[in-house]
């Protein structure tokens, strides 16, 4: 049984109390059991559709059956072993990730989430230009430990012990970024090309030539932060790609690359001295996580994933983005964000509960934020739209 007490979730176990699970985020009160493709069950056979895809997380469906047998066929023959050994399967996922994100010349550095590809790409981009300032933008974010969350819009998540007067988290303004850049202390530019907490804010194809310009210009690094934008989300491998036609020197990636099996990394352009021993981990890159993420990248060129995201991306835009309660629509691919003329919060809960659809909120209190599995289908958008429209209309009715 699970109680809430203060902070702390307490799994109780006939009378006493057997452990707290800290808080983390806020619960929604079910409890998915199961999953295929786009679609969840409950612990009653209950179906749920899942356009929040477990945070942008899952890529080609919840457990796919390719994905589940490359990890469970890995994990029968060697589960793990460190970075200290040569490992094949490792090999191999870089040469795919090459050839699927035209980057196959970079180097390639595997670690186990967003925060810490992030951290690790700040850290390179200080030592590789001496430098030690860095340079955000206002709505960003980019994970919760040290360095991430220094660079992250966002005070609530900083500890004193991340504060620092090293980091200017700026409006995107060519002008004000090259007024900082000009100090010459800068090592890094952080962005992400369209942004996923901060609800779908898409960076415009001036700004990011425009950043990589005055980048090279001030001997600074440019990080494109793809963790939740990468791996066919946006209709091309990377959000960026998108975009701008641009050579970022650090990518970093999580998320979708693992379709919920952890696995991060960061992708670093051959001019940057990638010299030994300026990074590690224990776990990244290990046998099971390559498996699995070279599963998903089989399955996006198999079965196309990265162009259906970029054609149910154009049908959702051409459904929602004249309907007039809209505010705004933006999107790219299936990274959508629908921007309400009233706060979403009601509306997505609602959802949840009455039409078994889970959707995911935003920075931005009006925006509701859509990250589908890749594999979605036309049905299941219409199966939301519906449901969209009415929830919409009740909650325009309930204002007036
Ligand atoms: C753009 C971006 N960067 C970094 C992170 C941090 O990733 P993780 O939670 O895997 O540490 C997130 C997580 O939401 C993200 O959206």
């Amino acid at each position: 049984m699970i109680l809430r007490a203060g902070n702390c979730l307490i799994l109780e176990h006939g009378n006493h109390v057997v452990m707290n699970i800290f808080d983390v985020y806020p619960l929604f009160p079910i409890k998915p059991a199961r999953a295929e493709g786009a679609l969840l069950w409950d612990e009653e056979g209950v179906e749920y559709l899942d356009l929040y895809g477990g945070h942008a997380v899952i890529s080609i469906g919840h457990s796919h059956p390719h994905w589940v047998s490359a990890i469970q066929e890995q994990v029968a023959k060697l589960a793990f072993y460190s970075n200290s050994i040569v490992n094949p399967i490792q090999q191999a996922y870089a040469e795919k990730l090459g050839e699927m994100s035209c980057l196959i010349d970079h180097s390639l550095f595997l670690c186990n989430s967003g925060a810490e590809a992030n951290e690790n790409a700040l850290k390179l981009a200080s030592f590789h230009t001496g430098k030690d300032e860095f340079i955000a933008f206002k709505g960003g974010f980019h994970g919760r430990t040290a360095a991430a969350v220094a660079v992250t819009d966002n005070p609530n998540l900083r500890a004193p012990s991340n504060e620092t007067d090293k980091v200017h988290i700026l409006e995107k303004d060519l002008a004000e970024v090259e007024q900082k850049l000009a100090n010459g202390r800068v090592a890094a530019i952080i962005i992400e090309a369209v942004t996923g907490v901060g609800g779908i804010q898409i960076a415009s194809k001036a700004f990011l030539e425009g950043l990589s310009h005055l980048s090279k210009k001030y001997g600074s690094l440019l990080i494109m932060d793809e963790v939740q934008s990468g791996f066919g989300r946006t209709g091309a491998f990377f959000g960026y790609q998108s975009i701008a036609s641009i050579s970022p020197d650090l990518i970093t990636m999580a998320k979708g690359m693992g379709n919920g099996f952890p696995i991060g990394g960061l992708l670093i352009h051959p001019d940057i001295e990638a010299k030994h021993g300026l990074l590690g981990t224990t776990f990244g890159g290990n046998h099971t996580a390559c498996a699995a993420g070279l599963a998903v990248l089989e399955v996006l060129e198999s079965e196309n994933l990265i162009s259906k995201a970029a054609k149910m991306g154009k049908w959702l835009e051409e459904r929602f983005s004249r309907l007039s309660f809209i505010h705004e629509y933006r999107g790219k691919g299936l990274m959508v964000g629908i921007e309400m003329k009233f706060a979403v919060g009601g509306m997505r809960r609602q959802m949840l509960m009455e039409d078994k659809i889970f959707t995911g909120s935003s920075a931005c209190l009006n925006t509701l934020r859509l990250l589908p599995p890749l594999c979605i289908t036309e049905a299941q958008l219409e199966r939301f739209e519906d449901a969209f429209l009415v929830k919409s209309e009740q909650l325009i009715d309930s204002q007036q």
